[in-house]
């Protein structure tokens, strides 16, 4: 029971527990619902040496009914005003931002203590404005608990230091964050052109064998907690350079990977990374695009990257979810091959045809 005790708190505190769902004891074993899949539980193993005792299973868990909305009820609000209360929220650590429609403003408190008092976890709720500006910075206001911004988030067994007040985050990547860790191949070299505060690049340096990981970000105060959280997570490969990406990555070498996660500008900055790539390589690229809008972004990117000097060997979109009602998150994962080598191989193969 006291080793069961130990492994549920180990859990806890890498918030790695599914909450939505009931921990069981059976046989004398404690089952707890994680909140990853077991080959990423598995993969924790060679950091975390407490996990060596511990057996990854699949086990059916029991549903908490209500729990993940039980905030609506201890609002104590009118039925007809609880119909209109979100149904989700993000957590980043131990602060939850909630976007309060305009018709629950003057409510915003009560939502803002009914969240604390029905998740233990957080200690601040904060009424979420949304991203605005080149550094994408979220607009928002505490409306419920302490007045502290700086938070320590775990995401798939990594610790991110921030500040939500002056850096970007959004908890809702972490899966497409992991993804690209997964991705990457030993050796290479990946350059994290919008770095923000690191979960690309310390997932990458944690989860693969790249070689470097050049992250480059214009703000400040992101490149400062990208250097504590290179820190916090004992990686040693990451390169953190602070400065427009437009001019700092004329100072690195050439990369096999892009990740350009700025969806709202990245088009703007095809042409310079395209250049950083070696004769092959890999672009993720991020765009914010309506679902009808897809075949035609993939016609542009196309003949963007053509014009560029490359082609695509292979396209894939991923869809990360919803931005605004109409609007989804795409990152478009793009093989690339330089055209101009492509076409001197041909010619290779050509003469070694008149050869014979
Ligand atoms: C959407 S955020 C992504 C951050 C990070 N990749 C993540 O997933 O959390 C975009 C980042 O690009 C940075 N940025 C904006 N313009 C830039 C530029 N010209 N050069 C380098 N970074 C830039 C912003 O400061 C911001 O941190």
């Amino acid at each position: 029971m006291k080793r069961g005790e130990f492994f549920r708190k180990k859990f806890t505190e890498e918030q790695l527990i599914n909450k939505n769902l009931i921990i069981q004891r059976m046989n004398g074993f404690l089952y707890i619902p994680l909140c990853i899949n077991a080959e990423i539980a598995e993969s924790l193993k060679s950091s975390k040496s407490w996990l060596h005792d511990v057996d990854i299973v699949n086990h059916d868990f029991n549903l908490y009914p209500e729990r993940f909305n039980n905030y609506k009820q201890l609002t104590n609000l009118p039925p007809e005003l609880i119909k209109e209360l979100p149904t989700s929220y993000d957590v980043i650590g131990s602060i939850c931002l909630i976007k309060i429609p305009e018709t629950l403003n003057q409510y915003s408190k009560i939502i803002g203590r009914a969240l604390l008092n029905a998740n233990t976890n957080l200690r601040t709720v904060v009424r979420d404005n949304g991203v605005k500006g080149d550094l994408r910075i979220r607009e928002f206001d505490i409306i419920a608990g302490e007045k502290k911004t700086e938070t320590l988030h775990k995401e798939y067994g990594i610790k991110l230091m921030l500040d939500i007040s002056n850096v970007y985050f959004s908890p809702r990547l972490s899966k497409e964050h992991y993804r690209i860790s997964k991705l990457v191949k030993p050796k290479e070299i990946v350059l994290d052109m919008f770095a923000g505060i690191g979960p690309f690049s310390i997932m990458i340096s944690k989860y693969s064998k790249a070689r470097e990981i050049y992250s480059i970000d214009i703000n400040k105060k992101a490149i400062e907690y990208l250097i504590k959280n290179i820190d916090l997570n004992k990686v040693v490969n990451i390169f953190p350079l602070e400065g427009d990406a437009q001019i700092l990555i004329n100072k690195i070498p050439k990369v096999d990977r892009i990740i350009m996660n700025l969806p709202t500008e990245a088009h703007k900055f095809l042409k310079i990374a395209i250049s950083k790539l070696k004769d092959t390589g890999i672009i993720h690229y991020h765009k914010m695009i309506k679902i009808s809008e897809l075949d035609e972004q993939k016609k542009w990117i196309k003949s963007k990257i053509s014009d560029f000097g490359f082609e695509i060997t292979d396209i894939q979109e991923i869809n990360l979810g919803s931005f605004s009602p109409k609007i989804n998150h795409f990152c478009f994962d793009l093989e690339l091959k330089n055209k101009v080598q492509s076409i001197s191989q041909q010619f290779i193969k050509n003469v070694k045809l008149i050869d014979k």
